[in-house]
């Protein structure tokens, strides 16, 4: 049994051997469903999500498990339970694994250490979403084997953002350069000292990505004026179609989702070729599966 709360933590060789195992996940792999037959995955999920909770069911259920799904709307956080208290009860139906998602940063940190079972991070605040990570380091291997010395470009609300920071952990681990771009106001402090570097020219590093991830605006996580506007934020550091003219003629976009389209994201880049963003959701079952497999099968 083994914990995924963050990526820090992990060791480069453990996080290169679990993205391994995942090969053997994708579809047409090997029948997986002993691994967890008869199991139970639960679901623990305060916030929304469309993409996260939907790829760990089908990936639990890739695995044999049952999935017992537990959103925050209809549950008895309304009438104050506490975050702890949700959790010992789901851990008493007896699931092998909780995946929780939840708007506070360190909310799975707290829980693990008040269960038995394994806990996986499918998002705390805007700390750290180690699967999504995962499933990005998955999808550029996969475009280019090792990921030593490529460029990663992340560009957008870095601030807000738990999937840069978990990239940045996950890619300078695997080797790869990040660069980060965004307005001064949405770069959190201390990201150079991650390995991270940080321009606020978005044109000047394009040409020398081979990977472009673009962030979505998090307007609901932003209580302070962070930007004069959304136009002038898609203007100055949104990838639309010149822009990505500017780019390596192979590099790729990524996008984490949920897009604002035509704000961080042109729609003809986002559904255009260099696109992967369907790829990253695909992969993410499969990734998803490895980390099921690591930690509680
Ligand atoms: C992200 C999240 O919720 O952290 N989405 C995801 O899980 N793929 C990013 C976001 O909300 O912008």
């Amino acid at each position: 049994m083994r914990h995924l709360l963050g990526i820090e933590g992990w060791r480069r060789d453990e996080l290169e051997s679990l993205l391994d195992r995942a090969k053997a996940h994708l579809p047409g792999g090997p029948d997986a469903t002993h691994l967890l037959r008869g199991k139970v995955v639960a679901n623990l999920f305060f916030e929304d999500s469309t993409r996260t909770r939907t790829s760990f069911h089908m990936a639990a259920k890739g695995l044999g498990a049952s999935v017992l799904n537990w959103t925050h709307t209809g549950s008895s956080v309304s009438k104050g339970e506490t975050l702890l208290d949700t959790a010992r009860n789901i851990e008493a139906t007896g699931p092998v694994a909780i995946v929780m998602r939840h708007r506070s940063s360190g909310a799975p940190h707290l829980v693990a250490k008040h269960v038995k079972c394994a806990v996986i991070n499918a998002g705390d605040g805007t700390h750290e979403h180690p699967s999504q990570a995962l499933l990005d380091a998955f999808t550029l291997r996969q475009r280019w084997g090792a990921l030593d010395g490529r460029t990663v470009l992340i560009v957008g609300d870095v601030l807000h953002s738990r999937v840069a920071r978990s990239n940045l952990l996950c890619l300078k681990a695997l080797g790869a350069r990040v660069v980060v771009c965004a307005p001064p106001t949405l770069i959190p402090p201390g990201l150079e000292a991650l390995g991270a570097e940080v321009t606020h020219n978005l044109d000047a590093q394009l040409p020398h990505a081979d990977a472009v991830m673009c962030l979505r605006l998090q307007l609901e996580r932003q209580e302070q004026a962070f930007l004069p506007s959304t136009r002038e934020y898609a203007r100055l550091f949104g990838l639309n179609v010149a822009r990505e003219e500017r780019m390596k003629a192979d590099a790729v976009v990524m996008h984490p989702g949920p897009i604002n389209r035509g704000v961080e994201l042109a729609p003809a880049v986002a559904d255009g070729p260099r696109s992967v963003i369907l790829e990253q959701v695909s992969n993410g079952v499969a990734v998803r599966r490895a980390i099921l497999e690591v930690c509680a099968a």
